[in-house]
């Protein structure tokens, strides 16, 4: 079990709305808030609901019998970051059905669009509902039957916010998220009669409990501590934390949120300084380990562990503003960008992939080819592959299988370099936490990466993955 506790569910609901403008800009189009909570439970539990939801239509809507699915199309090459905050994205995934009702004779059947979104600049998912009037009626609000709310678009959204809450033992790491129901209404200014409102609020608690409970049934299934003890960790997370975490959070100078950077950078070092040191006591050793931070964004995780006095330093093609207050400290941070084909790093124990994008699936070959000491621990986060490109799943996978479907292609790579996989799930925010190590070979033969894939070796020992 995991330490999270259920957050009371204790939600808000904003139906008039002269009340306070509550409306925003998603996507191009007009959105307005009508429900938020605060919420415990992961992603994966959202995705989980959706999903069930999609096919069993009757669950949410009961006058409605069932669904004819008439299309369903995953958009497998999506790309779900934009810079722009108006810049439109694709859907991850378009469901074309038809609800069936019950009383066949009296209500009208409805054709609706589903359509599953994964925004990454906005840490958030939603699912949107779109009714599809037939024979070219208008979308007014007499023309929706009865038992569909009256609205352009409806949708529920899930928002990792990365906020930590305290429990009453400080050492016990809670995290926070929220859901949201958002609309868009038929007409500029709308009113949702008391009716709507009871079906709003009755479809917001039963969003919550279904995934609260989904959720304890995943969290029974997720187990952390297994390769650092929990009592470690959390004396070297409380340790850092009280060290480094106020005066981190003050003088941030990044747009980014410090609280969600902050916290998961110092949960990382925790983890990784825990397993350092189980791996000195192992080797009878008392040099501390050192490292390299490939794709090291901000430059916070290599700071707090040179601070910490391990040896190392952080790559990343971009120089961030903060990087200059963390060198004047003594963090080795480097403007560059990496060939993952043709580097290796022979001097270093162990290279560290922290959602390094394009960098991950190469960093077990980056290991393999640098020695056969060399270790490395990957944390995957965006689905690349080894050419640089988005990875293009090869099965149908539902949203909710599609990070445990990257990881698996991760830990195939890690395989067939040689090294035995290791997993963890780290205490952290984001819901992409899963860590993956090696550190352990099966064979130190450098050879068996020309095995594995179709390279070239060189007398430098720089490879051409032939992809
Ligand atoms: C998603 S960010 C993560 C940054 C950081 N590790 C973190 O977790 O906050 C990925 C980073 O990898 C860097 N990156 C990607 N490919 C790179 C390459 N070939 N060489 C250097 N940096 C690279 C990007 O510039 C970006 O800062």
């Amino acid at each position: 079990m995991t330490d999270t506790v259920s957050t009371k569910f204790e939600p808000k609901y904003y139906f008039a709305n002269e009340e306070e403008n509550r409306s925003r800009l998603w996507n191009n189009k007009s959105w307005c808030t009508i429900a938020e909570a605060n919420v415990s439970f992961n992603l994966e539990a959202f995705w989980k609901v959706v999903e069930r939801w999609t096919n069993e239509v009757h669950l949410v809507i009961p006058p409605i019998e069932r669904v004819e699915i008439i299309n369903d199309i995953e958009n497998k090459t999506y790309d779900s970051t934009h810079d722009e905050c108006l810049a439109r994205i694709d859907p991850i995934r378009s469901i074309n059905r038809k609800l069936i009702p019950k009383r066949k004779n009296k209500d009208d059947e409805l054709e609706e669009l589903v359509e599953y979104y994964i925004d990454e600049n906005l840490n958030e998912s939603r699912v949107v509902y779109t009714p599809i009037l037939a024979n070219s009626k208008e979308l007014l609000h007499e023309n929706i039957p009865f038992y569909y709310p009256k609205v352009t678009s409806f949708s529920y959204v899930y928002k990792e916010c990365g906020q930590r809450t305290s429990s009453n033992d400080d050492s016990e790491i809670d995290y926070q998220s929220q859901i949201f129901i958002e609309i868009i209404p038929l007409l500029q200014s709308f009113e949702i009669t008391d009716k709507m409102k009871y079906a709003y609020k009755q479809l917001f608690k039963k969003l919550y409990k279904w995934c609260q409970n989904t959720s304890m049934g995943y969290e029974k299934r997720i187990h952390h501590d297994l390769l650092v003890p929990k009592e470690l960790y959390k004396n070297t997370y409380q340790r850092l934390k009280n060290k480094y975490a106020t005066d981190l959070v003050r003088n941030w100078t990044e747009k980014t949120d410090p609280i969600k950077f902050v916290f998961e950078d110092i949960a990382i070092a925790s983890w990784l300084i825990s397993i350092w040191e189980l791996e000195r006591v192992e080797q009878k050793s008392s040099i501390l380990q050192s490292f390299i931070d490939l794709g090291c964004g901000n430059g916070l995780l290599t700071f707090i562990l040179s601070s910490e006095g391990y040896i190392g330093f952080g790559i990343d093609s971009r120089k961030r503003k903060i990087w200059d207050v963390f060198i004047e400290k003594g963090a080795k941070l480097i403007e560059g960008t990496i060939q993952p084909n043709l580097i290796t790093y022979p001097s270093i124990d162990w290279i560290i992939g922290n959602h390094a994008d394009e960098l991950v699936p190469w960093i077990p070959i980056i290991s393999s080819k640098s020695s056969s000491s060399t270790k490395f621990m990957v944390i995957p986060c965006c689905f690349y592959s080894l050419s640089g490109s988005k990875y293009t799943f090869p099965n149908k996978t539902i949203t909710s299988g599609r990070y445990k479907a990257y990881q698996e292609y991760i830990e195939d790579i890690i395989k067939k370099c040689g090294f035995i996989t290791e997993i963890d799930w780290l205490r952290i925010p984001s819901t992409k936490n899963v860590v993956l190590v090696g550190r352990k070979r099966v064979d130190n033969s450098k050879n068996i990466l020309a095995d594995a894939f179709e390279v070239d070796i060189d007398k430098n020992n720089s490879i051409m993955l032939l992809i």
